[in-house]
């Protein structure tokens, strides 16, 4: 079997892929009871709710801050639990979920982090009361059968490495983001990492898999006397255009 390591897929396999899905999506006149039951709960929801409130929209983007430093007070392994399952309905490309989330809640599993932790960053992070690990699993299609049970999808990744880790790499650091936005949502603070050695983590908590670290990020309840000044943003016209 030939080993490609191009980072993307042919056309006859992305048109493939779409037949599929198309009739997953209730076209080719397929109106499942499934697909009908799906459309019902999302119209219902759009009917419930609009936009957030500017209040939620300051918790969510405006004002939450990288925290340093923490409070101490206990994350339960409930609240986490609740975590991931706002964090899993996110969006990812053919239903792949190939984040990877390791929760380090006791002292002895944080000490196993330290060593792979860079200059100062190991007082930020060792202080927290949960380190979650944020990474991916490159051989995520081994769960397609699960995810993506109309079709098989599986080949269009087995022996394509490089398209695999791009997939894994952008997925992956897609429901890290969402992770955090969920984490925001239920009143945690956060304090994203990527100043660590990720090869010794990798080692250290991931040997013998296929699963590889993408980013940490802290989770607790920040202390706000160690917060320090805004910095700024590009404004639209730095980073954006209409066409
Ligand atoms: C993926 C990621 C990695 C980061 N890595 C580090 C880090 O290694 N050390 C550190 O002190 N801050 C780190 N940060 C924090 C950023 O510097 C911080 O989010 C940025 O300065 C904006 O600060 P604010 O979120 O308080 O506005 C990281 C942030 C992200 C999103």
């Amino acid at each position: 079997m030939s080993c490609s390591n191009k980072q993307s897929i042919s056309a006859q396999e992305l048109a493939a892929a779409s037949g599929m899905q198309r009739r997953l999506h209730g076209g080719d006149n397929v109106q499942s009871d499934h697909v009908l039951a799906a459309q019902n709960t999302f119209s219902e929801m759009k009917k419930r709710y609009t936009a957030l409130s500017d209040d939620h929209l300051d918790l969510l983007f405006r004002e939450p801050r990288t925290q340093y430093a923490w409070q101490d007070k206990e994350v339960s392994e409930d609240l986490l639990r609740t975590l991931y399952d706002l964090t899993k309905m996110t969006s990812t490309s053919v239903n792949s979920c190939p984040g990877r989330f390791v929760f380090l809640r006791s002292e002895e599993s944080k000490e196993r982090l330290r060593p792979t932790l860079t200059g100062n960053n190991v007082e930020k992070i060792m202080g927290a009361p949960v380190v979650t690990i944020i990474a991916h699993d490159n051989a995520f299609y081994e769960r397609l059968d699960q995810l993506a049970p109309y079709a098989d999808l599986k080949p269009m990744f087995v022996d394509k490495p490089a398209y695999c880790e791009a997939t894994a790499f952008r997925n992956g650091t897609l429901q890290g983001a969402q992770l955090m936005m969920a984490a925001r949502a239920l009143g945690l603070d956060c304090g994203p990492m990527s100043g660590f050695n990720n090869q010794l983590v990798d080692e250290e908590f991931f040997a013998g898999t296929t699963v590889v670290s993408n980013f940490l990020c802290c989770l607790g309840y920040g202390d706000p006397s160690r917060i320090f000044q805004r910095l700024p943003r590009l404004e639209f016209n730095e980073a954006c255009e209409f066409l």
